[in-house]
């Protein structure tokens, strides 16, 4: 695994946005695992202005996100549909129909799941899968339990997770209490995982993922077992890291 310590957000953002360029550039077709959450948007907008000066074309890509609020509709302005395509999907030049993002309001939501993961299959699995981190080391929404599903599920947030989103929404009522969430042996599968985390809010839960042991209680920690995982943080989020 490799530790990348930067300066700030600001930073954060390019070097991961860098690293992504890299996999388009070398596989302009390349399957791009994409995530939520505040972390990812710099790096998007990075992502964005490379765009706009010509340096990447997305035309080829296809992309798949993580998870997806359950009972959400996509125009819902807290669905992660929704936040695709505000943040990043409408300003570049993808495919929107090779834009992938499980669908929260499936009537037969197991079956979706699975369609999810036979949809991932059929593109020949994820070339780079972009993760954030939860306080509590979730990633996607695999959240720390005595037992993670490998594959894409339907899950319960975690008081945790619904109070730490409910800063999105009007009200911390209206944060949904399920999720569907590709599982972490969908998301160990990809060939290269880059997991990005700013503040100090996260610094115990990437601790958790250089401790050296692999927890449920800290889902993140199996990362430790991944051939090409990138950890990019800034300071705040490394200091309980000797590096
Ligand atoms: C949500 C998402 C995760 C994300 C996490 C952290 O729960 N499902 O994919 O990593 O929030 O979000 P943030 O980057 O806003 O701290």
């Amino acid at each position: 695994m490799k530790l990348i310590v930067v300066e700030n957000y600001e930073e954060l953002s390019k070097v991961a946005a860098q690293e992504y360029a890299n996999v388009i550039k070398e596989n302009p077709k390349a399957v791009l695992g994409l995530a939520t959450g505040g972390s990812p948007i710099g790096m998007y907008k990075e992502l964005i202005k490379m765009y706009e000066n010509k340096e990447l074309d997305f035309s080829n890509v296809t992309t798949v996100n993580l998870d997806e609020y359950v009972g959400l509709n996509p125009e819902h302005e807290q669905s992660y549909r929704h936040f695709m395509n505000e943040n990043l999907f409408k300003h570049i030049n993808v495919d929107i129909t090779k834009t992938f993002v499980p669908n929260g309001l499936a009537e037969d939501l197991a079956a979706q799941c699975k369609e999810y993961d036979e949809k991932i299959k059929e593109l020949g699995g994820i070339d780079v899968q972009l993760l954030g981190i939860g306080n509590n080391g979730h990633i996607a929404f695999n959240e720390p339990d005595t037992e993670l599903s490998a594959g894409t599920h339907v899950i319960s947030l975690t008081q945790n997770t619904i109070e730490a989103n409910a800063r999105f929404f009007d009200n911390i009522d209206d944060v949904p209490k399920t999720a569907i969430t590709m599982g972490v042996g969908g998301i160990m599968k990809a060939k290269k995982i880059i997991l990005i985390a700013s503040g100090e809010s996260k610094a115990e839960a990437i601790k958790g993922i250089f401790s050296g042991k692999i927890t449920t209680e800290n889902p993140a920690s199996m990362l430790q077992m991944h051939r090409d995982a990138v950890v990019i943080v800034d300071k705040d989020a490394a200091k309980l890291l000797n590096y």
